[in-house]
């Protein structure tokens, strides 16, 4: 596991462009084993979620090349359905394999997910559904086994408007014979993006962006070719980065559109937004205001900008009260911030009261998951001193080489392997 060294104190100022987005090139690896074909897919983030993927993707019998930031994979050489359970525990996503491999091969054997650690992160809703479409499913010594002859498209409810349950039904349901509807489906915009690759490859579905998506069963799928939509958390991550150090910061190849729930929050929050075609350009104010910020389901702000935005606002200039919905525990950063000098305190599990302090104080902090140590970064890059952070495991999952991005704009971040 590598660690960081930031020396805090740095105006982060300049342009970084954004690359492909994490949550989205993962459902759409997960799918490209349903055309039995080739699936050229460009723009893809050299992340580590991205080296898994293409393990699981060899495990099973695809071949894939890459091709600078392009991926091509050729799936008709798949011709195993046992996804390996030391890779399906790396990450939760890797879950989503369940449904393009059952929906190939009529089976699929896999185990239960892992994942960063944000409370309980059941997969009763993937499995309600999958039952729903006629899947016969057994659940055995931390493995699922999963089987269908043919599955029957049916209308499925989402108690939760659950990400990965909704991209699992989307490809579970592209051969399912009929039509498939899925009812308070989840609306973020990575889930478009997949509607869009899986259409690209012939499958119909329609409604993605909105709770009601339909999804009818077709007989075959042919190759594909698709660009991966820019990652609008890795942009919020950025832009949250500049306003924390008080810097500007203009982003390129963005989408605006989904970035509106995170810079509505900065704009509160003091900094100067001006949105363009496919860039966005961000002034920190002298001091940053505090603000009330609720995570939901987009386009609700995001639960994952959530770690960023505490370490924002335990600088600002008076009480901000953070409430998060989404995961009942995601709060494993709160403790590492304190070290730093923050003053947060946790009502519960997921409320906290950040009382805005006037400097952070460098630190050895350990990353505990994703954002949560994307978050201590941020806090280091404005601490007084230098701050050490460890665990980079959990950073590399989500963020390419994340110290060159803010070296880039005038960070100071070291990382030693
Ligand atoms: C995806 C994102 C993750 C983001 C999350 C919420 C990917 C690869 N990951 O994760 O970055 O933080 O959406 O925006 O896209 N739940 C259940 N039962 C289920 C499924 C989910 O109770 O069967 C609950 C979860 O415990 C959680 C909530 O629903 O409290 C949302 O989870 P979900 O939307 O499924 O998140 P992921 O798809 O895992």
């Amino acid at each position: 596991m590598g660690v960081y060294h930031i020396t805090g104190g740095k105006k982060l100022c300049g342009q970084l462009k954004v690359g492909g987005g994490k949550n989205a090139i993962l459902p759409i690896l997960a799918s490209v084993v349903l055309n039995g074909s080739e699936s050229v897919i460009h723009n893809c983030p050299n992340i580590a979620d991205t080296l898994i993927s293409i393990e699981m993707l060899q495990s099973i019998g695809c071949k894939v090349k890459y091709e600078g930031d392009t991926l091509i994979v050729d799936s008709s050489t798949a011709d195993n359905w046992n996804v390996p359970a030391h890779l399906v525990r790396e990450m939760r996503s890797s879950f989503i394999f369940l449904g393009g491999v059952l929906s190939r091969f009529g089976k699929c054997n896999i185990s239960y997910p892992g994942g960063c650690a944000l409370g309980a992160r059941s997969i009763d809703l993937h499995i309600m559904a999958l039952r729903k479409l006629g899947a016969t499913i057994i659940e055995e010594h931390g493995f699922i086994y999963c089987s269908a002859e043919k599955l029957i498209g049916t209308r499925i409810y989402l108690g939760k408007p659950s990400v990965g349950a909704t991209e699992n039904i989307m490809l579970s349901a592209v051969f399912a014979e009929g039509e498939t509807i899925i009812d308070n489906a989840a609306r973020e915009p990575e889930i478009q993006d997949l509607e869009k690759f899986l259409n690209g490859m012939g499958a119909k579905i329609a409604g993605a962006g909105t709770s009601r998506i339909r999804i009818k069963g077709v007989e075959k799928l042919h190759r594909v070719e698709h660009t991966v939509m820019p990652d609008r958390i890795v942009a919020g991550t950025f832009l949250t980065a500049a306003a924390i150090t008080g810097g500007n910061l203009r982003l390129t190849h963005i989408n605006p559109e989904h970035l509106y729930p995170i810079t509505s929050k900065l704009s509160e929050a003091g900094c100067a937004i001006r949105m363009e075609r496919d860039s966005a350009y961000l002034e920190a104010p002298t001091k940053i205001r505090s603000i009330e910020l609720i995570t939901n389901p987009h386009p609700g702000f995001p639960t994952d900008m959530q770690p960023q935005f505490t370490a924002l606002l335990s600088l600002s200039d008076g009480v901000s009260i953070i409430k998060e919905t989404v995961f009942e525990s995601r709060n494993r950063h709160i403790a590492e911030l304190k070290r730093m000098g923050a003053d947060i305190s946790l009502t519960d599990g997921s409320t906290f009261i950040a009382k805005g302090i006037r400097k952070l104080k460098g630190a050895p902090v350990d990353a505990m998951d994703l954002r949560g140590g994307v978050a201590l970064i941020l806090a280091g890059l404005v601490a007084e001193g230098t701050t050490t952070v460890y665990n980079s495991n959990y950073i590399e999952r989500g963020y390419e080489k994340i110290e060159d991005s803010l070296n880039a704009i005038g960070a100071s971040v070291v990382f030693e392997k």
